[in-house]
């Protein structure tokens, strides 16, 4: 098993650590509402997933343990024992298999716009036409069709500004990397039996305009874990930490104020 010497992160403030984890085809950008708007409660650190944003060294497939086994090797690197870790989407699928691999390392957990089930075989053979897009024409092309479903109407009408954000975040990522975790995310397994056995505090975040996971996907998470907390935020998308930074940071926090 390679793992990866250099994730790239940025990050913010002291104290208790908290890993957030990007979408697909996403880098750590995403986050800096949270890395601006949480560093007086914790150390916000963002990586970039191997492949994404200044991360290099993807390989024909990356699957959502190797990602989670370069985040626990990041905090290796970093002299941190455990952390609360975070994740959108495809993030969320790298936070589980970090609580699944790595259960001793995890303090606290946010899952947002995410799910737990494994991809049907339909949305198996999207990933590896998206995989083969990627690579054959490009981020930049590829851009505008994957921004589309990102942001609600709503986040559309009042903040366009983000529509140009997103689609420069996409247009910028390495097609081999993109292409290697729309593989890796193709294969993972579903984690939904995992989800009783995570006891630590947890926050469960999505929007009811999300048009690429269902807000009953999060529930049906947050009804098997333990010590959850579900937060539907009325009028956002798929991007709850961008659209709705506000209430995003402000439920992170009560979370952060339950973790031991
Ligand atoms: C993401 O935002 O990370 C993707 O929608 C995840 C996925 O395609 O399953």
């Amino acid at each position: 098993m390679r793992t990866m010497k250099k994730l790239y992160h940025a990050e913010a403030g002291y104290g208790m650590p908290l890993v957030l984890i990007h979408g697909f085809p996403l880098d750590h950008t995403l986050w800096h509402h949270q890395l601006g708007g949480l560093r007086d409660v914790a150390r916000v650190i963002a990586p970039d997933l191997r492949g994404f944003g200044k991360s290099p060294e993807a390989r024909r497939a990356v699957t959502m343990e190797q990602h989670a086994r370069d985040v626990a090797h990041l905090l290796d690197r970093l002299g941190l024992d455990r952390a609360v870790i975070g994740g959108l989407s495809m993030g969320g699928y790298v936070a589980l298999a970090f609580a699944e691999l790595f259960p001793e390392r995890l303090t606290g957990l946010i899952l947002c716009n995410t799910r737990a089930v494994a991809d049907a075989d339909g949305a198996k053979k999207t990933r590896e036409t998206v995989a083969r897009r990627a690579l054959e024409e490009g981020m930049t092309a590829l851009a505008p069709i994957l921004v589309q479903p990102l942001l609600s109407d709503q986040t559309r009408k009042a903040q366009p500004q983000l529509i140009g954000f997103m689609d420069a975040m996409i247009g910028r990522q390495d097609p081999a990397g993109v292409a290697a975790s729309s593989r890796g995310m193709a294969v993972r397994p579903d984690r939904m039996g995992l989800l009783h056995r995570i006891k630590v505090p947890a926050l469960v975040v999505t929007g009811n305009g999300d048009r690429l996971m269902a807000p009953a996907e999060s529930e049906a998470m947050a009804a098997r874990l333990p010590n959850a907390k579900l937060m539907v935020i009325p009028g956002v998308g798929h991007l709850s930490c961008l659209e709705a930074p506000e209430a995003f940071n402000q439920a992170a926090r009560e979370l952060l104020a339950t973790v031991d």
